[in-house]
């Protein structure tokens, strides 16, 4: 038996099956006893798993919308957020952006009204500037919860030291977590990380880390299962996942690698005994994952997939959004890269997908939809593996004699960056 998906074009769409009697979906936070902030929906009896812990935070259902650059902002988050609930990650912010009140990353750090609680990322490399930019969010008030970028696996970052190459310097990633900890402290928000595997398969750093970052007081551990080598390419390995879960035993550690639907996350819990997933790609041109994922989680029944006439209008709705938040013009360009995504599987036609890829204003937008055959069913062949993918790297660029000594905690010159985003 299925049910049917909610309806994303209002305003403010309730999740509708989504979230069965239960408190606001999208994260609405409740205060409950002992300081605990519920986060979500009510967690049905026939649930599946256990909240996620964040500090004082008790997510539910287990699930984070993963932090990515270019993709995660407001837009995204809400709309992801209108179909289910959990953690909704903004795109990553550098902290010497922050600590220079950059506009842009002044903005990049504004959440909507419904985004409770607010999870920031951030990426830093300087331990010193760390502490100062997590100050800052404290004194301003900017968020609720701070995850740690260790998972970066491009150049630009890898070269500096930042991202998927930092963890490898024990105690420069020691530095780093424990001053932002600290700084967060006095606000109670809790600080989690978010790492890969190691550089490459002879530098596999993630259960050090996942072991410093627990004695540091981080509040939970991410692991994508795969190394920075490895990019985007192969398949994420959960097995670490399970050893980290094995590693790492007063928090949480949350699983991340290929979530691509509502069964995978099952799959991934009960595989690696993970207290949580986070899910990138797999809502990318499906944000309503979300509310597969809700269903999954409460043991409901999943609901059906949308027609080619509700994508568009999802599709229609995310436009809106961008167009809000970036204003007309930057916010239906910034569609632009969501198009093939929602189109995945649907029969439509090379012309009218390179228009798609190429429109300029919403009213465009109507028009091409209209063209299209709106009857359509989810097409089967949209399931499965999607977003970025690609070949292993050839070599993980790292700073000049950055393997010598895993024990220096000298930040590597040059290592922070001004600007935020992908
Ligand atoms: C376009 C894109 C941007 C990303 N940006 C970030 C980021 O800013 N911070 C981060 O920690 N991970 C980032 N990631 C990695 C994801 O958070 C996630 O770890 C990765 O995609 C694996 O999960 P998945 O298989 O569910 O996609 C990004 C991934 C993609 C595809």
């Amino acid at each position: 038996m299925t049910s049917t998906l909610p309806a994303p074009a209002a305003p403010a769409a309730p999740v509708g099956d989504a979230a069965p009697g239960g408190t606001a979906a999208g994260g609405t936070a409740a205060a409950g006893a002992g300081g605990t902030v519920r986060v979500g929906t009510d967690r049905p009896a026939g649930a599946v798993a256990d909240p996620m812990t964040i500090g004082r935070y008790q997510v539910w259902p287990p699930v984070e919308l993963a932090p990515m650059a270019g993709i995660t902002n407001r837009s995204f988050r809400k709309l992801c957020r209108e179909f289910g609930a959990g953690l909704y990650v903004c795109e990553m912010v550098t902290t010497m952006a922050l600590v220079e009140r950059n506009p842009k990353t002044m903005d990049m750090v504004r959440f909507g009204p419904q985004e409770s609680p607010r999870s920031l990322q951030l990426y830093g490399v300087d331990p010193d500037v760390v502490r100062r930019s997590v100050e800052l969010i404290v004194e301003d008030d900017l968020a609720d919860h701070i995850d740690l970028n260790f998972g970066c696996p491009v150049p630009k970052v890898t070269r500096r030291g930042g991202g998927s190459a930092l963890p490898y310097k024990r105690k420069l990633f020691e530095s780093i977590v424990s001053q932002a900890v600290t700084a967060a402290a006095p606000a109670n928000i809790p600080v989690t990380v978010k790492m890969r595997i190691g550089i490459d398969p002879e530098h596999i750093t993630y259960l050090d880390a996942g072991r410093i970052a627990e004695g540091c007081g981080a509040a939970a551990v991410a692991l994508h299962g795969r190394t920075a080598l490895q990019h985007y390419s192969g398949t994420a390995d959960w097995s670490a996942i399970a050893r980290l879960k094995e590693t790492v035993t007063s928090v949480p550690v949350l699983g991340n690698g290929d979530i691509f639907s509502a069964q995978d996350a099952l799959n991934m819990m009960a595989r690696t005994g993970c207290d949580g997933v986070v899910v990138g790609r797999g809502c990318q041109g499906r944000p309503w994952l979300f509310a597969e994922l809700a269903a999954a989680f409460d043991g409901r029944p999943s609901p059906t997939p949308p027609t080619l006439r509700e994508v568009a209008a999802i599709m229609r709705r995310h436009a809106e959004l961008l167009c809000e938040e970036l204003g007309p013009a930057r916010g239906i360009r910034d569609l632009r890269k969501h198009i093939s995504w929602y189109l995945r599987g649907f029969v439509v036609g090379s012309t009218a997908r390179l228009d798609l890829g190429m429109v300029d204003s919403l009213d465009d937008l109507d028009r091409m939809i209209d063209q299209l055959d709106l009857t359509q069913p989810y097409p089967t062949d949209a399931e499965g593996p999607r977003g970025r993918a690609g070949s292993p790297q050839s070599k993980v660029a790292l700073p000049h004699g950055w393997l010598t000594d895993p024990d220096e905690l000298a930040v590597p010159e040059g290592a922070e960056i001004g600007t935020s985003g992908g």
